[in-house]
C-alpha cells in the first residue's frame, strides 16, 4: 500500500466526473476507459457511514487486482494494467495513487451475482424462514455458518441509492438479462468462487460467500467488473475460529455491522459516527485478510 492518505471523496478536475457510488468515484478517461477510484468510504446495510476506514480503498484495490490477475483464465475482466498517472496532474495522482484502476468501460448487467458456500447473512435468514434461498431448496436442519452441500448462486437486484438489494430467483435474472447471460454468469460465478475459496482455505481463510458484478462490451462479450473477492464484497472467516452454529468472527465489515447493531441504530436515520478504534480495527482486519491472501 503506497498511499497513506485518507480519501473520503476525490477531487479530480483533469477528467470528467461520472458517478459517485457508495465506495467508488468514477471518472471518464475516454469512450473506452474509466478511472475507478476506491475511496475509504464504507457502506453497511446499504448506507454510507460518515467516517472513512483509513486506507481501505488501497487495500481493496490491491486485493481486487490480485484476484483479477489470478482468475483471468476463467473470464476476462475490466482491469487494464495501465498507470493512471498519464491522465492526472501530479497532485491528483498523489491523491489516488494505490487506489485507482484504469478499467474498460462496460455496460453493467443489472444483477448482483452472489455465490454462497456457507450459510450466513441474508442467506441464513431466508433459509431459516423458508428452507430455501432464492428458490433453491436446501436440505433441512442446516445450522448457521454450516458449509452447503454445493456452491449456490443466489442473485440479487442492484438497488438504487437508498434502497436495499433483494434476493431474487434465477428465473428473474433470466427475465432481466436473458437466458444466455444468466446461465453464463451463474456458471462462471461458481467457478470463480470455488477456485478462490480453495486457494484462500490453504491460507487459513474461509470465503463464506461473495458478490460479483459483470458487464458487457459493444460486441456482447462478458467481463468481470467492479471489485473482486474483497472484504467489502465477501465474508472472510478465519478458519481457526470457525465453528458451526454461530456467526464466526470475520475479516470483513461484519465487525462494523455488529458494532452498528450494538448502538441501537434504526438503519434509517443518519448512521452514528464510528469511534476511531472501530474504524482502525476494521482497517486492520482488511489488511490482515490482504496479507494472508497475497503473501
Ligand atoms: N468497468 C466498468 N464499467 C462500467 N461501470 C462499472 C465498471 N466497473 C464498475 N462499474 C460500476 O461502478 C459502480 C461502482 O461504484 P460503487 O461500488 O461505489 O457503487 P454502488 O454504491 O455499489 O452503486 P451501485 O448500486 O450503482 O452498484 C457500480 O455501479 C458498478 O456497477
Ligand atoms: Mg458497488
Amino acid at each position: 500500500m503506497n498511499n497513506r492518505n485518507i480519501v473520503f471523496e476525490t477531487q479530480i478536475n483533469s477528467l470528467e466526473f461520472l458517478y459517485r457510488g457508495k465506495v467508488r468515484d468514477i471518472y471518464k478517461i475516454d469512450d473506452e476507459r474509466l478511472l475507478v477510484v476506491q475511496t475509504d468510504r464504507l457502506s453497511a446495510f446499504d448506507v454510507v457511514l460518515p467516517d472513512p476506514i483509513p486506507g481501505k480503498g488501497c487495500l481493496l484495490t490491491e486485493l481486487s487486482v490480485f484476484w483479477f490477475q489470478k482468475l483471468s483464465h476463467l473470464i476476462p475482466n475490466h482491469w487494464l494494467d495501465h498507470s493512471p498517472k498519464e491522465f492526472l496532474t501530479d497532485g491528483e495522482f498523489e491523491q489516488v495513487d494505490g487506489r485507482a484502476m484504469v478499467v474498460r468501460r462496460l455496460k453493467p448487467l443489472p444483477v448482483e451475482a452472489i455465490v454462497r458456500g456457507y450459510l450466513a447473512g441474508s442467506g441464513w435468514k431466508e433459509y431459516r424462514n423458508t428452507g430455501s434461498i432464492c428458490g433453491i431448496v436446501l436440505p433441512p436442519n442446516l445450522q448457521q455458518a454450516q458449509q452447503l452441500p454445493q456452491t449456490i448462486f443466489t442473485p440479487s437486484t442492484k438497488a438504487d441509492l437508498g434502497d436495499h438489494d433483494e434476493n431474487i430467483a434465477f428465473e428473474s435474472v433470466v427475465k432481466k438479462i436473458g437466458q444466455n447471460y444468466a446461465s453464463r454468469i451463474r456458471e462462471v460465478s461458481c467457478k470463480l468462487y470455488e477456485e478462490a475459496a480453495t486457494y484462500a482455505l490453504e491460507r487459513g481463510i474461509i470465503i463464506a460467500d461473495t458478490k460479483f458484478e459483470f458487464g458487457t462490451d459493444s460486441d456482447g462479450e462478458l467481463y468481470l467488473i467492479d471489485e473482486a473477492l474483497t472484504s467489502d464484497s465477501s465474508r472472510f472467516w478465519p478458519q481457526d475460529k470457525y465453528a458451526i452454529g454461530a456467526s464466526p468472527p470475520s475479516f470483513d465489515k461484519q465487525f462494523v455491522r455488529d458494532w452498528l447493531e450494538s448502538t441501537g441504530w434504526d438503519k434509517q436515520s443518519p448512521p452514528p459516527c464510528l469511534p476511531d478504534d472501530i474504524a482502525q480495527k476494521t482497517s486492520d482486519k482488511y489488511k490482515e485478510a490482504l496479507m494472508l491472501l497475497t503473501q
